[in-house]
């Protein structure tokens, strides 16, 4: 049987997140935010009073992430995402992580995998693929405005320079770094309302199953 998987793939706060959601409840498919299993890894480290820069204790920890117990909420720290970013280089997490993802991607009756490798490393075979972007400065001012709104303080200018910081790491990586697939279609959301995204989404989606 052929397995239906879109591959949504894009840097920090491109939007894939709402993005990846609405396709998976449109299409009834379910939905895996590979960033979480990363962030899963990174606090179990945390939690353990264990260190990041041992890859055979963070592969450990790899192998036993439950895909089934992902919540973003309490992954959301931000010391979280550093963490999992500097996880995310080591070969051994990546095919640990990589082999749990493409699990699920095989689940009926189709799958949405957002993150950043999904088109090129984990699902190549994705019946369509999104790159979702967005400038930095744009990419910035949703965390900054969904920080706020969550009724914390945040520092504009620190948010940039972390969004280029973790940018750096993961393009520049040399085991699966942030690209687009050659087949993906690039979705660039900085001019777009969250909805406009969707709906351009769903059309390169639709045009795709209709296609198969
Ligand atoms: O929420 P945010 O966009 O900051 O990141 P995330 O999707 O939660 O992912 C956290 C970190 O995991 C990223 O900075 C990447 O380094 C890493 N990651 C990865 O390497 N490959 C993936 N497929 C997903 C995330």
């Amino acid at each position: 049987m052929k397995h239906i998987t879109i591959a949504i793939d894009g840097p920090a706060a491109a939007g894939k997140g709402t993005l990846s959601r609405r396709l998976a409840e449109t299409y009834g498919f379910h939905h895996l935010d590979t960033g979480l299993t990363y962030r899963a890894t990174a606090k179990a480290l945390i939690d353990a009073g264990l260190p990041f820069d041992s890859e055979a204790i963070a592969e450990k920890m790899a192998l036993e992430v439950n895909l089934a117990g992902l919540d973003r909420s309490v992954l959301a720290r931000h010391e979280i995402g550093e963490a999992a970013s500097k996880i995310a280089v080591m070969p051994a997490v990546r095919r640990a992580l990589v082999e749990a993802q493409r699990a699920f991607s095989r689940k009926a009756p189709g799958t949405v995998l957002d993150g950043r490798d999904i088109g090129t490393v984990v699902c190549p075979d994705a019946i369509v693929k999104l790159y979702v972007t967005a400038s930095p400065e744009v990419r910035a001012r949703r965390r900054y405005d969904e920080i706020i709104a969550s009724g914390k303080a945040a520092d504009f200018d620190a948010i940039v320079d972390d969004v280029k910081t973790r940018d750096d790491r993961d393009m520049n990586r040399a085991d699966s770094p942030l690209k687009p697939a050659e087949d993906a279609h690039l979705l660039d959301t900085s001019e777009m309302s969250i909805e406009a995204a969707f709906l351009a989404a769903k059309r390169i989606v639709d045009a795709a199953l209709n296609k198969n």
